[in-house]
């Protein structure tokens, strides 16, 4: 987990969390009521916004995460520096949400595992930053199949 930011980061890591949780806002949830949304900085330093959007046969849910990497792609960018997750049910305060194994899979794909940042927060204002290597070790990407 990585400790010890500069003052300007701290201040686009809350930036970041403030959009995910705007983007949590469109949440489609009705089965679940578990809403999550996400904000991916892509290298260009634009940002992309997602929420999850579930679906009555269940495994045609989108997660918050993939619906942003989605968006980013489809507008043609390829490359990203992190992801801020605010996710939780409706009816309590939201704790630390990590990204399920299919978002990260996604997440191996478009970014550097060693530098890829995974911010999650919490409603207490708090938050956790991971690398993607560390979320996913060892994971399967691109380098693996050229
Ligand atoms: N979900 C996300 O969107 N992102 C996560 O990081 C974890 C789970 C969604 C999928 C589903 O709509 C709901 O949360 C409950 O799993």
């Amino acid at each position: 987990m990585k400790n010890g930011i500069d003052k300007k980061e701290i201040e686009e890591i809350k930036k970041m969390i403030d959009m995910a949780l705007e983007a949590r806002k469109s949440s489609y949830a009705p089965y679940s009521k578990f809403h999550v949304g996400a904000c991916l900085q892509a290298d260009t330093g634009e940002f992309y916004l997602g929420c999850n959007i579930e679906n009555a046969g269940y495994t045609a849910t989108n997660c918050a995460e993939r619906t942003a990497f989605f968006k980013a792609v489809s507008d043609g960018r390829q490359k990203f520096e992190r992801i801020a997750i605010m996710g939780g049910s409706d009816r309590v305060k939201l704790d630390f949400c990590p990204p399920c194994g299919v978002c990260l899979q996604v997440m191996m794909e478009f970014c550097n595992p060693e530098t890829f940042e995974i911010i999650l927060g919490n409603s207490d204002g708090e938050y956790k930053i991971y690398l993607l290597k560390e979320l996913l070790p060892m994971g399967f990407g691109p380098e693996n199949i050229s």
